[in-house]
């Protein structure tokens, strides 16, 4: 047999147990109790692409450890690409919103249920089963590939810049492909214009030496749980913008072919509201619902934290208060930036008498795509050959932050073409990836590769 797409429908059940195998390993990136975990994973995709006909080690980081695997006998002249994916996944809590464990895997009204079934490990799979579908049929692949994956992109790829740098030159690529991402409907899929970028922070407002009574002492004292209150509820005017002064002034706006683009792309606002439960009413009042995720910058409380939240009433004056507070960034932002802002502003709203504290977690710039050259012409014709359709270009609220430092340290362009669908419930309870997506990801890619070799 020489052919891979036959290969790959032939393979399905194997392809299916595999996957199933995977999706069992709970390897969750931001606790330390599944380090052993996380391991075991980078040790099953090491060993599938070493199945697959790649050579494939894992590297100890300071962290969690990074894959890597390389087949390299397309030839000078072929085109390297180099594909990343993430391991790792989310927590899964809360368990009791499960309606199956989040680690093992239930197949049912063609959806897979699994923590990390569409974010990110049953996408990053899509790519070994296609690899592994040309190696094994044809004995070589049309491009050089280079496989990176990691298992800390959850928490914010601490060691994976590093990591880069210092291989740099075994991961000299000429395109990078990310399927880590959701297509625009079902049967309609999509490749990606934008990535938001990310400044994640911690605001902690500290008042009196201890909690006290709130009778004996209320009135007397600045309540850190009231104040930070306040300053959070001012950081949007009542039209949804963001108040930190110089917010939007470095954005760069999206050309108006791509804004164009968005206009034309139906949104259905009640299967929105279906999905989620409610309409999409926040956000600045003069862009769609569409801008505003894909274009526009975001500022949210995450987590907040305060006082006496136990069963019943406690009078009490908290002596602290926390917020955990992110903005989601677009181009012309960075996090550095907005760190200085939010910081000077923290420091003219704070009220006389309390102390407000800013501390950054983690960041990510934004991404834009270079949407010129051959590379989305490639991929638009492997989308078409198994979908039927030609995709649509969208934006992306989330953020994937190495595509960036990627892009500058590699000199590649990205191309991200994601199969999880909307609703998939990434980082939520009953994450899910639908089969159709798992079968016609596996042949989009084998057509990808064969694509790009020419490009
Ligand atoms: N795969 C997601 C990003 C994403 C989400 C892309 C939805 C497309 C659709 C990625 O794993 C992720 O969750 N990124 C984090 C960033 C990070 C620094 C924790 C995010 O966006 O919050
Ligand atoms: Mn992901
Ligand atoms: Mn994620």
């Amino acid at each position: 047999m020489n052919d891979p797409l036959a290969f790959a429908a032939e393979q399905r059940g194997r392809f299916y147990r595999e996957l199933d195998e995977f999706l069992r390993i709970p390897s969750v990136s931001a606790k330390s109790e599944h380090n052993r975990d996380t391991r075991r994973a980078a040790d099953w995709v090491r060993d599938q692409l070493t199945g697959a006909g790649l050579k494939a080690e894992v590297f100890d980081t300071p962290g969690h450890p990074v894959v890597l695997g390389e087949w390299r006998g397309a030839g000078r002249d072929a085109p390297t690409i180099l594909i990343y994916g993430h391991y790792d996944v989310q927590p899964p809590e809360p368990l009791e919103l499960w309606d199956s464990p989040p680690f093992e895997p239930d197949i049912r009204d063609g959806r897979i249920y699994a923590r990390g079934s569409a974010d990110d490990k049953g996408q990053l799979f899509l790519h070994i089963k296609a690899l592994e579908a040309h190696l094994t049929t044809r004995g070589r692949l049309p491009v050089n590939v280079v496989v990176l994956a990691e298992g800390e992109e959850e928490v914010g790829s601490p060691n994976l810049v590093p990591f880069v740098r210092e291989h740099r030159d075994r991961l000299a690529a000429d395109t990078v492909v990310i399927s880590d991402s959701a297509m625009f409907a079902p049967g309609l899929p999509s490749l990606l214009f934008s990535l938001r970028g990310l400044a994640y922070f911690e605001i902690h407002a500290s008042g009196p030496s201890s909690d006290l009574h709130s009778g004996a002492y209320g009135g007397a004292i600045l309540n850190p749980a009231n104040a930070l209150a306040r300053v959070i509820g001012d950081l949007h005017d009542d039209n949804g913008r963001i108040t930190i002064p110089g917010f939007y002034d470095d954005i760069i706006e999206p050309s108006r072919e791509t804004l164009e683009g968005i206009r034309a792309l139906r949104f259905d606002a009640d299967e929105y509201a279906r999905e989620v439960g409610v309409t999409p009413s926040g956000g600045e009042r003069d862009y769609s619902a569409l801008e505003r995720m894909w274009t526009r910058p975001t500022c949210d409380v995450n987590g907040l934290l305060s006082g006496y939240t136990g069963e019943g009433a406690k009078t009490v004056l908290p002596a602290r208060a926390m917020a955990k507070v992110s903005f989601r960034l677009v181009p012309g932002q960075t996090p550095e930036r907005v760190r200085e802002q939010l910081e000077r502003h923290l420091a003219r709203v704070a009220p006389a008498g309390m102390e407000l504290t800013l501390i950054e977690l983690h960041g990510g710039r934004p991404w834009r795509a270079s949407l010129d050259g051959p590379v989305f012409e490639a991929a638009s014709r492997a989308l078409e050959r198994s979908f039927g359709t030609r995709p649509v270009l969208t934006g992306e609220g989330g953020s994937i932050p190495i595509v960036v430092e990627l892009e500058e340290m590699l000199g590649a362009n990205t191309l991200l073409v994601g199969f999880a669908l909307p609703g998939a419930n990434m980082h939520a309870p009953n994450e899910w990836f639908a089969t159709d997506c798992f079968e016609r990801g596996i042949d989009t890619l084998i057509h990808l590769y064969d694509e790009l070799a020419g490009s």
